[in-house]
């Protein structure tokens, strides 16, 4: 059984991808730092597949600690890397958190990786290294654009680090999977997303909203040239985007790939707006949900969704739930966290 290591596997997209992993017969090590994750996360995961993964907690930032991790596993057979920090607001306010936590540890990891005979790694990016992307839906060779944020900077950097590590060995092999905006939960509503206090994300705002956590949504801007206003971006659902992973992994583990470093955009195609998100919602739920408009958010695009094709011809991948799956597997979830 080959042993996939799983970084930040305890997180909202890494406990979806650990799941998927297991259910093709993968041998799955999770290490995370629990600073946005709980271990509470491994009992959900066992529910599901009855198979309790490995996990270790540690501090990617600890070079030595990682050192010692590989020694102990050194018969990783592939690596999936979500841990890093995410949250687009807090990296303004703190640039030095996010490139100490996204680069350093990305960094430390391809060291470790350069060690073993053969390496594959999935690295998780993301679709906010495009920018406003000049032209919808986005292809993986538009243009990557100045980061609007650290957060988006170290996604980058993150990539390019990976890309020139590529060129001068043939001992590693990577795919960056540019996400679109991951939402839902999973089927079971044993695992799902738990953002650490108030939702910076649209959908779980929304279900916290319909819960009654909020009291009211606010809703960043509505004279933007789109359909009625609001944003347009690509939600994918959770359980999509985890299968991806798996997906791409194969492909690297076969050595079915075209080059040692590719990308690949993760969507479903299609792109929503806001109130589309919101009518979804109350389409799936059958509650009202309470909004109003305010001012755009510093940094959003307009719009922003995914050209699949290169996923779909080449991975051989394709989302198949669409916005009212996502949305009613989010609000299955969140009723259960809530006891509803
Ligand atoms: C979606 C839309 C908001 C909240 C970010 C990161 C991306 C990824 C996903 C990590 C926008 C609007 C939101 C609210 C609102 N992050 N909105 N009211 O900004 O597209 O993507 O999260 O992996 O890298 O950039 O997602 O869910 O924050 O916003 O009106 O309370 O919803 O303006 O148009 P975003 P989001």
């Amino acid at each position: 059984m080959k042993k996939i290591l799983v970084t930040g596997g305890l997180g909202f997209i890494g406990s979806h991808t650990v799941v998927e992993l297991q259910n093709e017969g993968f041998e799955v090590v999770i290490i995370d730092d629990l600073s946005n994750s709980s271990e509470a996360v491994l009992d959900g995961i066992a529910s599901i597949t009855n198979t309790t993964p490995i996990f270790e907690k540690l501090d990617m930032k600890d070079k030595n600690a990682l050192h010692s991790f590989f020694e102990k596993h050194h018969d990783i057979a592939g690596v999936i890397h979500f841990a890093a920090s995410k949250a687009v607001g807090e990296s303004v306010n703190n640039p030095l958190l996010y490139y100490e936590n996204n680069i350093n540890t990305l960094v430390y990891v391809l060291q470790e990786l350069l060690n073993l005979d053969a390496s594959n790694l999935i690295f998780s990016s993301s679709c906010t290294v495009y920018g406003q992307a000049d032209e919808m839906p986005i292809t993986e060779s538009a243009p990557v654009k100045p980061a609007e944020s650290p957060y988006g900077n170290t996604k980058q950097i993150g990539e390019e680090i990976i890309a020139d590590t590529c060129k001068v060995t043939e001992k590693l092999n990577a795919i960056a999977l540019r996400y679109f905006n991951p939402i839902g939960a999973h089927p079971s509503a044993k695992i799902g997303e738990l953002p650490i206090g108030v939702p910076q994300n649209l959908v779980p705002f929304i279900t916290q909203t319909g819960a009654g956590l909020r009291d009211c949504l606010s809703v960043y801007g509505k004279d933007y040239p789109t359909s009625d206003g609001t944003c347009v971006r690509d939600y994918i659902h959770v359980v999509d985007l985890a299968k991806a992973h798996v997906i791409a992994l194969k492909r690297l583990i076969n050595k079915n790939n075209d080059a040692n470093f590719e990308t690949f955009n993760v969507g479903t195609g299609v792109g929503s707006t806001v109130l589309e998100v919101i009518e979804s919602f109350e389409r799936v739920s059958g509650k009202h949900l309470n909004y109003k408009f305010v001012s755009r958010r510093e940094g959003d695009v307009i719009s922003a969704y995914a050209n699949t094709k290169k996923a779909n011809n080449d991975l051989g991948w394709k989302a198949k739930s669409s916005l009212d799956d996502a949305m009613r597997s989010a609000w299955d979830w969140e009723q259960k966290i809530r006891n509803l």
